[in-house]
Parts: C-alpha cells; structure tokens; sequence
C-alpha cells in the first residue's frame, strides 16, 4: 500500500526522571533516524514526542520530596525536552499531558466510549490505607512477589521478575505511604472490555501482521492473545491525572489510568501541532507507526488498539517496532539506582558529541535482543569506525583537493575500469540503506551507510593519487573527482543517522544539505566548484575520557551497595556471665610483616600492656606492614593460642567488617595506654 502521509510517534517518557541511553537506543534514536529518512524523501510526516505526567511513580517522588507532582513534572519535562533537542531528535512537537489540550481530549475520548456503553462497570474490593483515606493503586502498594519471592514487588508488576501482578497478589501487602497493611474497601471502577476484542485483535495482529512485525513484539502479542484477553480497568482512585467526567455517578476521586491517558497524548500532541491533525488519525492513507521499548508492547499492540477500535474513527498502528533493552556495563539500566548514562550529562560531558552517541547507539542498537553498552566499546566505535573510516576518507579528500587544486574540484577525466565499478556501486547505496530504513532495520543501514566510506577508503588506497600527482595529473583529478562525489554522497546518506556530521561536512563541501533522491548519483559537486575550508568531522576520544565515565559508573555502584547494606540480625542472648569471661584490652602494635606465602596474613607484635606478644591477622589486604606501626587496637588477651601457618598466634585483634568486606581497625579515639580493659 502506498501511504501518502506518516504519522510517527515515540513513547511519551515519564517526567519522573531524566533521559538515558536506554531510551535513546531503545525507542528515540531509530524513530529520529526514521523521520529524518521520510522528510528526506519528501513524505508529509508528524513526528510527535511528549512527557507522560501522570501515574503513581510521580506522585511517590513528590511525596518522597515534600513538593507537588506538577512540580515534579515541570523539573523533569523542562530537561527532557531541552536534552532531546540538544541531541538532534527532530520531533515535530514535544508536548506534555499535564496540558490542558491533553486533558480535553482524553476527557471526550472517555466520555466518547462511556455514552456509547464500551466500559463495563464493577465493583471491587481494593485495598485502602486507613491512616492516609486512601486507595492503594499499583505503585502505593508493595508486598513480596508470588512468583520469585521478591519483597519490593509492587501492586502493578514484580521489576525483579518481570511478571505483571494484581495488587491481591502480593504476599503481605503493604501500604507504600504509611507502611501500614491494607484494609479492603468497595470502590467502584470502569473497564475496557479486551475480551470484547480479542478476535477482532487476533485477525488484525496474527493473521495480517505475521510477516512484517518484528518477532518479537509478534511474539509477546501473540501470548497474550493465546491466555485469553480479561476486562481492564481504566479508571484508578488518586487525584493525580485526568479526572473523569464530574458527571458520571461515583466520578469523585478517580482519574483515568495513566495507560489510558498517556496514549491519547500521541492524539493530543497532533492537535496542538496542527489544526489538520485528524487526517494524521483517521485517513487510511496514514501510515501510524508508535517506536516503543519492549515493555510497552502490550499497550501499544493490544490496549490501545483495542481503544481506538472501540472509539471508531481512528487508524490503527502500520507498525509497532519495539526494541528490547540496552544494558549499561553489564548490569540492568535503574533510575532508582542511578545505574544509567544520563543524556543531559553526556551534553555537558561531552559537548558537540550528539552524533558520537547516536552512532554508538545505532550501530548497537538492541533491535532483536538485549544489548550493552560499554564506555569501551563507545571509544572504539568512535576511534576506530567514525574517525578512522569515516571521518578519515573525508579528510583524505579534502586535504588531497585543496592541497592540489586549492580546494577547487577537478574534472572528471576519463573513467578506467575500477572508476566504472565504483561509480555503480555509489549507485546501488540509497536503495539498499533505504530499504534497511524502512523496514525498521537500523542497525543494518547505518553499517551500509559506513561502507560507503569504506568504499571511498578502498578507492583512494588502491588508486593512490599522492603517488601518482608529478606523473599522471589528469588521472588524479578524476580519482579526486570521484571521491568527492563520495563525500557528497554520505552528507546526504548520513544525515538520518548522523545530523550534525551532515551539516558539517556540508559546510566543508560548501554546499546545501540535498534530499535523498540525488543521493546515487556522480555529479552531485559540479567541477570547478570551490570547496570550504576542511575541518574534522570526528575527534579522537582520549582514555582518560573514558576512565572519567567508568569512574562515575564504579562510584554510583559503592554507593549502591552501601545504601543496600542491611546489618545482620543480632544473635541470641548471653549472659553478663558470658561476657566478662572475656578480656578485652587496649593494644599497641609495635612491629608488623608479611607472613611469607599467604596473601592475607600480617604477622603483629602487640603491645599489650601485660606483655608484647605475636598475633597473626587477616588485614594484610587491608593495610600495609609499615603503616600501621603505633596503631591502636582492641585485643582479645585471653583467647587460646592457635597454630597459623607454623606462627603461634597468642590473641586476636578486633576488627569492623564494612559492607564491601573491608576490615578496619576497633580503636579508642582518644589516648588510652595500652592494657586498659575494654568492658
Ligand atoms: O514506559 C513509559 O515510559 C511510558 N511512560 C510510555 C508511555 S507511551 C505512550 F503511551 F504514551
Ligand atoms: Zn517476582
């Protein structure tokens, strides 16, 4: 089918916290690189992107932090949307649903299907924390998780197994305000009948999307459909969202589920965008196409298809092109704990870098399984891919033209065998990346885009021209002629992937950015066309940037561990007895070395006070031999003497076992003698 319009959207992130790389990789890098592609090749697109402000998790942080969740939101909307703009995502609009044009429309969309008696109403018992007056929806209520035991599951999902949950489900649910266990109270609540749909969604996903969904978003959609579609509510008890029409009986206290509003907002942002946004909607000739992360997939696929279909007049989704997640060194992306590359510090990090990162992001982009991303692998891509092929060809050409012809392009003489070839493969390049664009393959168009730069590089190496300028002039300005048209040929090729690069290289070839249909062709710079001044497209990334970015990362991890440290239960009662059979005192330690052969042993003269005597330790990874002379120590004097390593050991010195395992001494802070009793 021959679409004569697109409509393209990106999920609405939560304006809970900043942009990372995830999401970048995930969901906003392909979908720019997509639209960049369609107004390339002149197709009318709305590119619509937008902050999703509702939902529990927002209101938690507010409480957490004593402010308003609007204030929340307008912290976090503010540096998403100047972040997404500072790397180059091209949306058409970037709106927020807190907005009242969000909120009228979700209000009719609601209203629409209540009057035409799609919601079924019920109900329910749910629980309620007394202290607060107060339903407990999703987030606010934690307990342990049936499935894998975990005690942080929430009433919605369980984020350490993934399984979406009831909050009934939860094994010794709790109140996340108060702490307290819930009670179960009637509340009333309206759902959208799935069941309703299941066949029309079966015919429509299995039946005619099999060939051209990614299997893994076919996949999901389709267990979904084999378990059997149940009623959803769409309706939730709190005072943060879209409220639901005053009108309707028992209204009071409720807004729309945040899965229900927050997909209207792709609907909204189009409205505020133009006043023509229904043909962007409800003409067949529309293509729609929502880029998600996998998590997403149930309601971009099933939930929200099932709601336009319900309302009527509207399209439904071409695509759904859902990524799976990108991992960070090793370990699972967090918000919560701070596990991330955040957008807005790489911009500070690393300035005029955009096209760096959305290489790196592309070229690994976690199209059809997980992927991570390393600091290493960033400095390799860019050192060795961008700069040494890439931007390295560029540079070669440009050097070469200005260094012979004062940057004036030469003529093309005539063309030998190996020109010949080269040309038609410049040729077949547009239709090949294109077609990898299309079909939502980016990572296999970028890599297309890079060969042909290798192709320039393999060009300019096999003919030589540097070799060949005092001999053969004429054959030298057609080498240089065809490489030109190389470069002129990526500022176009590159532009949906690399905007920046384009622009730049643009300037250096002094000419406009041109759209994709001239991309192919050899003539693209006219001979004696006068060139600008060459600069570099890409900069070598130093270790020492690199080791700045892992430190940050090895930071963010201790303090992880020491905000999960929990001390160990106390165990049982002693007597007083017990305990004064112990003789504890204060020590000095006047001599200390290694024991030879073991990695963990120091052995230490203690003066005790009552006598200088040895004692084998475990520190030796802790501290060196030398600085620990006159250190002050807790000695147990009374312990029997033990064989360590052929040593006898006549005491043992106390040491604090920190959360990582590191020991460090028990001493007095002020000046004790040694052989004071410790009671
Ligand atoms: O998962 C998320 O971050 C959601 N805020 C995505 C919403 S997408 C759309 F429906 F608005
Ligand atoms: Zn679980």
């Amino acid at each position: 089918m021959i679409y004569k319009r697109y409509t393209v959207t990106s999920a609405l992130p939560y304006a809970n916290g900043p942009i990372h790389i995830g999401h970048l990789a995930g969901v906003y890098v392909p979908a720019d690189i997509y639209v960049r592609y369609l107004r390339s090749t002149d197709k009318d697109v709305v590119f619509i992107g937008g902050s999703d402000e509702h939902g529990v998790p927002i209101t938690i942080k507010a409480r957490q932090q004593g402010v308003t969740p609007q204030q929340i939101v307008d912290k976090y909307h503010g540096i998403i949307k100047e972040s997404f703009k500072e790397f180059g995502i091209s949306f058409d609009i970037y709106s927020r649903t807190s907005n009242q044009v969000h909120h009228e429309t979700a209000d009719d969309f609601f209203r629409n299907l209540y009057n035409k008696g799609e919601f079924v109403e019920k109900f329910s018992m749910q629980y309620y924390d007394e202290e607060n007056k107060q339903f407990l929806a999703d987030r606010y209520i934690t307990g342990t998780c049936p499935h894998c035991g975990n005690d942080k599951a929430y009433g919605d999902q369980c984020e350490k197994c993934g399984t979406t949950l009831n909050a009934t489900d939860l094994i010794n649910p709790r109140s996340a305000i108060s702490g307290n266990a819930p009670v179960m109270k009637e509340t009333r609540h309206w759902f959208l009948p799935l069941d309703k749909y299941e066949s029309f969604l079966r015919h429509w996903i299995l039946d005619n999307h099999k060939e051209d969904w990614k299997t893994n978003v076919y996949g999901q959609c389709k267990s979904w459909l084999d378990q059997g579609l149940q009623p959803r509510a769409v309706t939730r008890d709190l005072d943060w969202g879209v409220k639901l029409p005053s009108e309707i009986e028992g209204a009071e206290g409720k807004v729309l589920y945040v899965w229900f509003d927050a997909p209207i907002g792709y609907i909204s942002a189009t409205k505020e965008l133009t006043p023509e946004w229904e043909k962007y909607w409800k003409d067949k000739e529309t293509k729609l196409v929502h880029f998600i992360g996998k998590d997403n997939i149930v309601f971009h696929c099933i939930i929200f298809p099932a709601m336009l279909k319900a309302e009527g007049s509207f399209i439904l989704p071409d695509n759904v092109p859902a990524n799976e997640f990108m991992n960070l060194e090793g370990d699972k992306i967090s918000t919560s704990r701070n596990w991330a590359v955040w957008l807005h510090e790489y911009l500070t990090d690393f300035p005029s870098r955009q096209d760096e990162l959305r290489y790196v992001l592309c070229a690994n982009a976690p199209e059809t399984k997980d992927n991570d991303f390393t600091w290493k692998d960033y400095q390799a891509k860019n050192n060795n891919e961008l700069l040494a092929i890439f931007g390295n060809f560029v540079n070669r050409t440009l050097i070469l033209t200005h260094k012979y012809y004062n940057g004036v392009v030469p003529e093309l003489g005539e063309i030998n065998e190996n020109d010949k070839n080269t040309i038609n493969e410049i040729h077949a390049f547009p239709q090949r990346i294109a077609s990898s664009i299309e079909n939502y393959r980016f990572r296999e168009a970028i890599n297309e885009m890079m060969n042909l730069a290798r192709l320039g590089n393999k060009y300019l190496t096999e003919n030589e021209p540097w070799k060949i300028f005092k001999t053969d002039e004429n054959r030298v300005k057609t080498i240089l002629n065809i490489s030109l048209q190389i470069c002129a040929n990526l500022s176009i090729l590159c532009e949906p992937f690399l905007p920046f690069t384009a622009e730049k290289l643009c300037k250096m070839l002094n000419i406009n950015q041109q759209k994709w249909e001239f991309a192919g062709k050899t003539d693209l710079i006219k001979e004696a066309h006068q060139l600008s001044e060459v600069g570099f497209l890409f900069q070598k990334i130093e270790d020492a940037e690199i080791e700045n970015q892992v430190q940050k990362l090895l930071d963010t991890k201790k303090a992880n561990e020491e905000a999960a440290f929990v001390a160990k239960t106390a165990k049982t009662n002693i007597e007083y007895d017990d305990f004064a059979k112990i003789d504890l005192r204060v020590g000095t330690i006047i001599e200390a070395e290694k024991v030879p052969k073991t990695k963990k042993l120091l052995k230490l003269k203690i003066d005790t006070g009552i006598d200088q005597r040895t004692v084998v330790s475990g520190i030796a990874e802790f501290y060196e031999p030398e600085n620990i002379i006159g250190q002050k120590v807790s000695i147990l004097v009374n312990l029997a003497p033990k064989n360590l390593k052929g040593i006898e050991s006549q005491g043992m010195i106390l040491m604090a076992e920190d959360h990582d395992g590191k020991l460090c001494f028990v001493s007095p802070t002020e000046a004790v003698k040694s052989g004071s009793e410790i009671k």
